[in-house]
This record gives C-alpha cells, structure tokens and sequence, in this order.
C-alpha cells in the first residue's frame, strides 16, 4: 500500500474523502493533518477524529496545523458546510482520544524518517506552505502531491473565477505551486491538481445516497446526515438537486490515474485584486517555465462513483 499523509479541513466533502481513503486498501493513512479551511482548525481536527471513529481507526493520528492563512484575513465556509463542518449534525463523539499539536512538524518528520510518502491535500494549502517555508529539505522524501483546488476552464465557487481552497490561501497557493518549478528538491515533480474542472461533474444525487442506504443502513445513514445540509445548499444557491463533492476525486484519482485526464502546465496563482484564487495556467507555454501541475481537466463521474461505492460499501460490514 502507498503511504499518504491526508491534508484536509473536515469539511463534509473532507469527510467523504477519508472515508474513501480509510476503505482503499491501496492506501496506508499514516496521519491526518488539518488546516484551517472550511471551518477553524481545531474544529476540523474533531471533525476528523469523528470520522476516525465512525471508521474504528482511531489509531490513526490527527495533527493541528495553521489556524490562518500566511497572509490574507481567514474566510470559513460555514455557509456551505455547516456551523459544525458536518452539517450541522453536531455529532457527539465518545472515545476520549485527542489530536497533537503540530502538523507541519508531523510532515516534516514523516517525509524524512519514511520511503515514498504523499501528500493528498484537500483543503487551503498553508500546511504545505509553511512545511516549504521552514523544512525544504523534507521536500525531497515527498513522493507526489495531488491538491484539490482551483479551476482550469470551469467557473469559480466563491468568486467568478475563484475555488475556495485556493481562494481562502491564494499565497499558499501560489508558493506551492511555485515550490514545483523552483525548490531543487521537487526537481522534475509535478503536483496534481484536481480543480472544479473535473470535480464539478462528481454529483451526489438524493437516489444515489438512498442506493447507499440500500447497501449499508449504518455507513449510508452516516452519509445521508451528513450531506442533507449540503444538499439544501445546493438547492437553493443553485437550483440544483444533489451536491458536488470535490474532495473524494482526489483520493480517487490518486488510487486511479485512469479516473482522470489532463494535461502538463506552468501554473501561477493570484494573489490580489479581482481574480484572487485563480490559477493562471500557461497552457500554451508562452512562459517557457518549468511545468509545475498537471491540470486535470477529464473524468468520469460514473466510474467515479462505481470506485466510490465499491470501497466505501464493504458489503461484509453488515
Ligand atoms: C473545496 O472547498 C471546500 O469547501 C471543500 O471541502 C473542497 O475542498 C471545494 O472548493
Ligand atoms: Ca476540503
């Protein structure tokens, strides 16, 4: 199994994310590490011990990031994801089990004590900014990157041309993305950007959580709570029956090169002013720089959902 470290804000799509991961036996989770994002840090780090729990993987640990963003005034996301992140389920949880202080430190060491480790980030990326910032060295153990965020053609989500992850921390955006054409240590690497462009067309449909149900009443009712408020979100922002879940593309997309398609580009991110987020990708190469991100900007969202439900579904758990 590949070894990862998950990056996230929890965050109902976060959510889904790990439960995706957790269920992939492709994967070997060696910790999670939380952002602020979608909702403060320390709210996202329960979030994520909730999932642990609802999975019985509570040996795996959760580590606290950054609480702002390098530089700009932090944004939550409440609206879309609740006061609580989950949608306002407010679920209690019952294990006694904390998460540590630390999570760039947490990356720092993992990158550098374990052979061929990744990064799948699914929410702002100042975790990744500051491990550049104060560990570059670490850098040359990460094996790949796969970052959920920004968008290539498709429209923004929390501007015209804005993905929140990217949109919340556009300097951690732009520092990474910058770290793949300049860090010696990332030399010839790419990340792997999962934007709105492919993300868009991953749909969850009220009969898809109801077939859900059909499969595992206990895994099906703990999706069902948590996604009914993204669903009213959904409904009355967009007039749209079903939410778009982002996050569980990346994870997907890591286990499955296949589920996805794009293309190699020097990407840059701006920083200020009207296209704050955006992701300004060279596509033509006018720059002649260094090719830092494959953009992916094909998928298939019923392969997606097969794979979703294949391994979130284990048929053997009721
Ligand atoms: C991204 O922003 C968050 O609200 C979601 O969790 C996802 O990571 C989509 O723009
Ligand atoms: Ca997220």
């Amino acid at each position: 199994a590949r070894k990862v470290i998950i990056d996230c804000d929890p965050g109902i799509d976060d959510v889904l994310a790990l439960l995706l991961a957790l269920r992939s036996p492709e994967l070997d989770v060696l910790g999670i590490t939380v952002v602020c994002g979608n909702v403060p840090t320390a709210q996202g780090g329960e979030n994520a011990l909730k999932a642990l729990e609802f999975l019985e993987r509570l040996d795996i640990p959760v580590y606290l990031g950054e609480t702002k963003p390098l530089v700009r005034t932090y944004v939550d996301a409440m609206d879309t994801h609740g006061a609580d992140g989950l949608g306002e389920t407010f679920l209690l949880r019952s294990s006694d089990v904390s998460s540590k202080e630390g999570a760039v430190e947490f990356m720092a060491k993992t990158l550098r004590e374990e052979e061929g480790v990744s990064v799948i980030a699914l929410g702002p990326l100042t975790n990744l900014a500051r491990l550049i910032e104060r560990y570059p060295d670490a850098l040359s153990g990460l094996e790949e990157l796969v970052t959920m965020g920004g968008s290539y053609r498709s429209h923004g989500n929390c501007s015209p041309v804005a993905e929140y992850n990217y949109w919340c921390d556009p300097d951690a955006a732009k520092m990474v993305f910058e770290a793949f054409s300049v860090q010696p240590a990332l030399k010839g690497k790419h990340l792997n950007m999962i934007g709105l462009d492919v993300t868009r067309d991953i749909v969850l449909t009220p009969n898809l959580v109801e077939y859900m149900c059909c499969l595992s009443k206990e895994t099906g009712d703990f999706i069902r709570n948590i996604t009914r408020f993204y669903f009213d979100f959904h409904w009355k922002q967009e007039g749209v029956i079903g939410c778009v879940i982002n996050d569980p593309l990346a994870v997907a997309y890591f286990v499955d090169r296949s589920l996805c398609g794009g293309f190699l580009a020097y990407t840059d991110v701006q920083t200020e002013g009207v296209a704050m987020g955006q992701t300004v990708v060279d596509t033509y190469d006018f720059w002649k720089k260094e090719k830092n991100s494959l953009i992916l900007t094909e998928t298939d969202p019923f392969r997606f959902m097969e794979f979703f439900i294949s391994r979130v579904f284990d048929v053997s758990e009721d």
